[in-house]
């Protein structure tokens, strides 16, 4: 068996915080959210890996290598444009051969792994094997409904008026046949060849088609509350680990991670939090489902359950809640007189102000 891990996509569809990265490099728990993936590949036992990459495809390689860090072997299929899960797989038939492949969206976070999904298939062999979760916004999913035994009675995109809640996770199992229903699709009215009516094609076409249901499910949709809660739940499992210098006159208290090269000093830090490498933490709170990205600069500041990315600084600020900050951005306090908010936000930013 083989996997293909989609990380294509170009910059157009992108929400904000990820306007000028890939969004498969967004981290949760210090970590990006591909790499959850290919970890959970491997951890199946699958390790010949294709990449589908598109325009980000530099920072996607530099990321992943050749996958032995992951204990995998990859191999990148360029994608011209992004035109569509179904046009990916169209791309990467040389590499897919005529072997079982399980299909992997590389901005899909799956508590538990993929393991006993793929050993199912592997038992049963069905033409195409999908996982759905229930979501409160089935309008931005691909959507199943089902018969009452269970079984898929058909799948819509994005359905304007959806027919269920249960939306196609981005984890597919598949066997060759899916080549054949791959090629007889059009495009969709968004100009992309979709994977959900390759899988319908199947139904249509008397293959089978088996689902599971899963929990515990994540998906960038621009929703911070779902990715907070998503590093929250990483951290809280996380294993604690002080590999950087924690000052004497510190208080460290629960799960914390402080990676190597971090400097920690005259702060309390209240886990479960992860301190990146090249971090400086000086004079502050890092409160409980904190992650706090390499090379940040947290001084005289308060902040808890946020995440906070690569090269961002924040000074003299408390206290900071519930809050993404992306790379490099600053954080810092106003003059006091006049009394005013002082923003430059990038676009789709969302702020709120506490006064
Ligand atoms: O995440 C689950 C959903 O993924 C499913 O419920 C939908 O049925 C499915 O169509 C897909 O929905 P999105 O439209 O939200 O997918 P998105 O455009 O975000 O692409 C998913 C991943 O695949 C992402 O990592 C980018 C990559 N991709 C996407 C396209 C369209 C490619 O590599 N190439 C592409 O052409």
């Amino acid at each position: 068996m083989k996997a293909l891990v989609l990380s294509g996509g170009s910059g157009t569809r992108l929400r904000p915080i990820t306007h000028t990265s890939a969004k498969q490099l967004l981290p949760v728990a210090n970590k990006p959210v591909l790499f959850y993936g290919l970890e959970a590949i491997a951890a199946a036992g699958v390790t010949d890996v294709g990449i589908v990459v598109g325009d980000t495809a530099p920072a996607i390689t530099a990321a992943v290598g050749d996958g032995s860090a992951f204990g995998i072997r990859t191999t990148y299929i360029r994608q011209q444009a992004p035109l569509g899960l179904a046009h990916a797989v169209l791309v990467a038939r040389e590499f897919l051969g005529d072997e079982d492949f399980v299909m992997y969206l590389g901005d899909n976070f799956i508590v538990g792994g993929i393991t006993g999904l793929v050993e199912a298939f592997s038992v049963a062999r069905p033409d195409a094997q999908i996982m759905l979760t229930r979501v409160s916004n089935p309008g931005s999913f691909g959507i199943a409904e089902l018969d009452p035994l269970g079984r898929v009675r058909g799948l819509e995109e994005k359905p304007r008026q959806p027919k269920s809640d249960l939306a196609l996770v981005g984890v597919y199992m598949f066997t060759s046949a899916v080549h054949e229903a791959v090629a007889a699709l059009q495009p969709s009215w968004r100009g992309e060849l979709e994977i959900t009516e390759a899988i319908q094609w199947l139904l249509d076409n008397g293959r089978t088609v088996n689902s599971t249901i899963v929990t515990g499910y994540w998906k960038d949709t621009g929703n911070v509350a779902d990715m907070l809660e998503v590093n929250r739940l990483v951290l809280e499992t996380s294993e604690p680990r002080l590999d950087g210098v924690v000052e004497p006159d510190c208080e460290i208290i629960g799960r914390v991670t402080v990676e190597r090269g971090a400097h920690v000093a005259s702060s309390r830090i209240v886990g479960p939090a992860i301190i990146g490498p090249g971090a400086k933490v000086t004079g502050s709170y890092i409160g409980p489902f904190t992650a706090i990205a390499e090379d940040c600069a947290i001084d005289d500041s308060e902040i808890e359950y946020s995440i906070v990315l690569r090269g961002a600084s924040i000074r003299g600020v408390r206290r900071i809640e519930a809050s993404l900050i992306g790379h490099d951005a600053e954080v810092t306090p106003a003059p006091r007189v006049p009394r005013a908010h002082r923003l430059i936000l990038g676009d789709h930013s969302k702020v709120q102000i506490g006064s």
